[in-house]
């Protein structure tokens, strides 16, 4: 007997994606599979409207006044290299935090060991939480940039982005968000809170194909950002200097043109649906799954206990069971795909003190998860109890 599967690893890759986006991916890669910003025919053309279009959708959805300061990159780890290694210089101080996931905490090591920056790392409360205080405790006179992640991937707890950069007030230095696990999934006001950076994944929140990323600039940014690649554009091609213009400065070489169609697709369907009814569909099940979780004696969950607090990710471990093992059993046995281990966070892990326990297993929803997902894993760890 074929089972159902029940893919629950949103927050590593939203799957499955919006019906259109597999169409106009399919559509792209066969009728036109032209490159963008380099010919002047007609599906070149109609690549070149597609994605500017895209580009218009994301600053709606993150909330940039200009869609030039949309930038595309090929993942949330990309997008977020190409603000640090671009902005960071000799002798810079950082604050970032404890909730970080690697793709911030690697690219910070790499510039403490070989561009002599200096980082300090805010520590989180049990649940994943950072307050406000502590952020502004840790910011010094000559702070540069302050790096911090909106959603933790691990515990799914918000932090008080608004309220950290309210209380910052006019310090001067740069405010990056990791918005890898918030976008899609809460309301995001990129220029109404004064960022600089905002990095996020195209294929998480978004639903758009895997390959795909975004970092939103603002001008102040921009002008102190170097390019982290260049190359060709499609544009000023008698300079051999990158040009400064705006997104091109920052996207060299051919587009990932089959992922941005997707992508295009992908938001239109984030926006139409609307991210405030994706969060109260992903919120019913997360409650719906917390509540019976809190009726099992061998489960604990890890994060805030309220829902407010939460995006649709559950991180927990089972007595009993270590957490590849019951991922493993999971699939094997009940076509239940989670994800197990660290999650690429370990500093966060070392505070719920779930380091040397392997991690934790987690569960993350998307908008097509059913409350029957929920019903299928309930199940299945209550017969694996069993066996
Ligand atoms: C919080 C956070 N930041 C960054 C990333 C990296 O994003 P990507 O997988 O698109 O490189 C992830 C991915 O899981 C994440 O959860």
């Amino acid at each position: 007997m074929t089972r159902r599967r029940v893919y629950l690893d949103n927050a590593a890759t939203s799957w499955p994606k919006p019906p259109a986006v597999y169409e106009a991916v399919c559509r792209y890669m066969r009728d036109n599979g032209a490159a963008m910003g380099r010919g002047v025919y007609a599906c070149a053309q109609e690549v070149g409207r597609t994605v500017a279009a895209l580009r218009r959708r994301l600053a709606r959805l993150l909330g940039v006044s200009h869609p030039e300061r949309v930038l595309f990159a090929f993942n949330g780890t990309d997008a977020l290299n190409i603000a640090l290694h671009g902005v960071l210089r000799p002798g810079d101080h950082v604050v970032t935090t404890d909730t970080e996931h690697n793709s911030v905490l690697r690219p910070l090591r790499f510039l403490e060991k070989y561009r002599g920056i200096e980082v300090t790392y805010v520590a989180c409360d049990e649940c994943g939480r950072i307050t406000a205080e502590a952020i502004l405790a840790a910011v010094r006179d000559n702070t540069r940039l302050l790096a911090i992640n909106h959603v933790s991937n691990v515990t799914g707890t918000i932090q008080p982005i608004h309220e950290i950069l309210a209380k910052l007030g006019d310090h001067p230095a740069l405010r990056l968000i990791d918005a890898a696990q918030s976008v899609g999934h809460l309301p995001l006001h990129f220029d109404q809170w004064k960022l600089d950076f905002l990095a996020c994944s195209g294929h998480k929140g978004l639903l758009g194909p895997l390959g795909t990323g975004v970092l939103a600039v603002s001008q102040r940014a921009a002008e102190e950002l170097l390019p982290f690649r260049e190359g060709g554009t499609g544009s000023y091609s008698d300079h051999e200097e990158q040009p400064e213009v705006l997104p091109d400065r920052f996207e060299s070489g051919n587009h990932n043109v089959p992922g941005l169609v997707g992508l295009e697709r992908a938001s239109a369907y984030v926006e139409e649906r609307g991210v405030d009814a994706l969060r109260k569909h992903e919120l019913h099940l997360t409650g719906y799954l917390l509540q019976h979780f809190s009726e099992m004696p061998a489960v604990t969950v890890y994060g805030p206990a309220t829902l407010e607090e939460r995006v649709g990710v559950v991180s927990f471990s089972v007595a009993g069971f270590d957490p590849q093992e019951l991922a493993s059993l999971l699939d094997a046995e009940f076509a239940i795909e989670v994800r197990s281990g660290l999650h690429c966070a370990p500093r966060l892990h070392r505070r719920l003190g779930t380091l040397q326990r392997g991690g934790t297993v987690r569960v993350s929803f998307g908008p097509f998860n059913t409350p029957e997902d929920v019903d299928v894993l309930l199940k299945a760890l209550h017969d694996a109890g069993r066996s």
